[in-house]
């Protein structure tokens, strides 16, 4: 038997352009006849490396046959040693990457969702017809998703606004129905966990797998992800780096790992915002938002065990491989040579490709300046130059009526509803409070906190309007905020937002107009005094 082996001689030729002496060597042909061509030796191999038809083909590894469906494209991710990135940090010991993004929905969540419906399904709970529903960041729900569309569920995944659109438009081309919440905390009634409960109570033959709460989750870690790093590492491993959402992965890991390899010690990831770390001072600060996605809470998980991780959660970055992998840089600081720290990489950038690859939505977060290559005059400017007239706020028990009394009263379209401590709850626009109340989800006797819009972006007043112009780019305006530092008579100090202004398009379209005028009129004055040629060109205002 032969098997045909590529070996590409660095030319490209026209099958029809060959030799016959080439072909009669016993040279063959990779590609159409009338494509280009290059060259193939062709050379005897024995039976067992061959993969034919109906024949068993006991040389090539399992996952390379024809699997029975995508399902079985979960686990077994591959361990990739990191040369470059630990060196650049200084690192002495092996770097090495657990790449979970090669599950087949995309990430480490492919697992869990696997698990639980396989244990339901085996506990009688569950049985295909049903409807599955659950809460998620996203990646649970493409995980559930995949699954649910082999075995034949219904999905209905209930997710927050802030989640990429890459993770919502994978969902829908899965097929699953998609309830979008605002990004509120656990324990409000439109959170995406409650409203999933809700939705519960309402669908007959409907479950809730619930991540948070279910032992497969850990289980699921403990059974396939630990076990593969122990194999791939040949139980050689002295540091295992983990992000933190539900704490499944991490637990699970952490459990396996201090039964078979007790040195080995495990850090959770958790970002600025989130309250799971231990010892709890880690958790103070002034973040109120979490950006990066599938990782921190504002509640402890039941299926996190935070007792097995071996040190203090460390701080993330942004997206949660990044948080990851950075926190590793840290972390194993103190490996000698010869020793092995694994980072778990639970998804990749291919789920952020509108955040984090986007030049436009890194300036708009403050994640990266100046990258605009030819800028208008004003780009440097800072916010501070705007003309903003002082801000109209809402407090929360203002009923919507009155909100829209007031509103249309001095001339606002929308304002922020700010609680007596000085804390932005959110703002309330006239369309939102009409929408609500049209839709019967609020009455105008409800306070404005019930229409309230959590989702805006905030600038200070020492932000450049490049900046400002990204976010105004996709949002109709910004809250501009001041921040100062309020001490309290224990001398605790926490940094205090203010309400500066609200930004929209208009007040930097007016600046940019008025400022050009300006310049044109004295530009005009000076030729009319100066001899022909000899104007300056006109200065750019400077930037503070
Ligand atoms: C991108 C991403 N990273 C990390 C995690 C954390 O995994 P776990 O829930 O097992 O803690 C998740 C979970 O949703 C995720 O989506």
């Amino acid at each position: 038997m032969l098997v045909i082996r590529k070996e590409f001689d660095g030319n490209c030729r026209k099958f029809d352009a060959l030799p016959q002496r080439e072909r009669e060597k016993g040279y063959s042909f990779w590609g159409w006849s009338l494509c280009w061509v290059t060259t193939q030796k062709i050379s005897p191999v024995s039976d067992s490396h061959l993969c034919c038809p109906g024949k068993a083909c006991p040389g090539i590894p399992e996952e390379t046959k024809i699997l029975p469906n995508i399902l079985k494209k979960i686990g077994c991710t591959p361990m990739v040693r990191v040369n470059k990135i630990g060196k650049s940090y200084g690192l002495k010991c092996e770097l090495l990457a657990k790449c979970e993004y090669f599950n087949a929905g995309g990430s480490v969540k492919d697992r869990i969702s696997l698990r639980m419906v396989e244990d339901a399904e085996r506990a009688g709970i569950i049985k295909p017809g049903d409807t599955l529903i659950e809460a998620t960041s996203g990646n649970t729900g493409i995980g559930l998703a995949l699954v649910a569309a082999v075995k034949g569920y219904r999905c209905i995944i209930v997710l927050p606004e802030k989640m990429s659109m890459e993770k919502v438009d994978v969902l829908k081309a899965l097929g699953v129905e998609i309830v979008r919440t605002p990004c509120t905390r656990f324990d409000a009634p439109e959170s995406n966990i409650r409203v999933a409960w809700k939705l519960k109570d309402e669908i007959p033959n409907s479950h809730i797998l619930d991540q948070y709460r279910n032992p497969s989750n850990p289980l699921a870690h403990y059974d396939t992800t630990a076990e593969e790093i122990l194999e791939q590492c040949e139980g050689k491993v002295h540091m295992v780096v983990i992000g933190s959402g539900t704490g499944g992965t991490v637990t699970g890991v952490a459990r396996k790992l201090k039964e078979k390899c007790p040195e080995c010690k495990i850090i959770g990831v958790d970002p600025d915002g989130s309250i799971v770390a231990l010892p709890s001072e880690l958790n103070r600060t002034n973040t109120t938002t979490i950006e990066v996605e599938g990782i921190g809470h504002d509640f402890i998980p039941t299926v996190l065990d935070r007792s097995v991780s071996s040190c203090a959660m460390r701080r993330g970055l942004c997206g949660s491989s990044g948080s990851a992998m950075s926190v590793a840089m840290r972390a194993a600081r103190d490996l000698k040579e010869g020793q092995r720290c694994v980072v778990i990489l639970p998804d990749s950038v291919r789920n952020y490709m509108s955040k984090f690859l986007n030049d436009k939505w890194m300036i708009k977060n403050g994640f990266l300046n100046d990258v605009q290559e030819h800028k208008p005059w004003w780009w440097n400017i800072k916010v501070q130059k705007l003309n903003l007239s002082a801000p109209l706020i809402l407090l929360p028990e203002v009923s919507c009526q009155k909100a829209i009394e007031i509103l249309q009263e001095k001339g606002y379209d929308q304002a922020p509803v700010v609680a007596e401590s000085g804390l932005i709850l959110g703002m309330v626009t006239l369309s939102n409070i009409l929408s609500s109340v049209l839709a019967g989800n609020a009455q105008f006797s409800d306070p404005v906190m019930k229409v309230i819009y959590d989702q805006f972006s905030k600038i200070s007043l020492d932000d450049s309007l490049g900046r400002l112009s990204c976010i105004l780019e996709n949002d109709h305006f910004a809250i501009v905020v001041h921040e100062q530092m309020q001490f309290s008579g224990n001398g605790s100090s926490f940094m205090k937002q203010m309400v500066f202004g609200v930004v929209t398009a208009m007040d930097l379209l007016t600046f940019v107009s008025r400022s050009e005028k300006k310049q044109k009129c004295s530009l005009a004055a000076q030729d009319s005094v100066s001899p022909a040629g000899s104007v300056a060109p006109p200065e750019p205002e400077t930037s503070n």
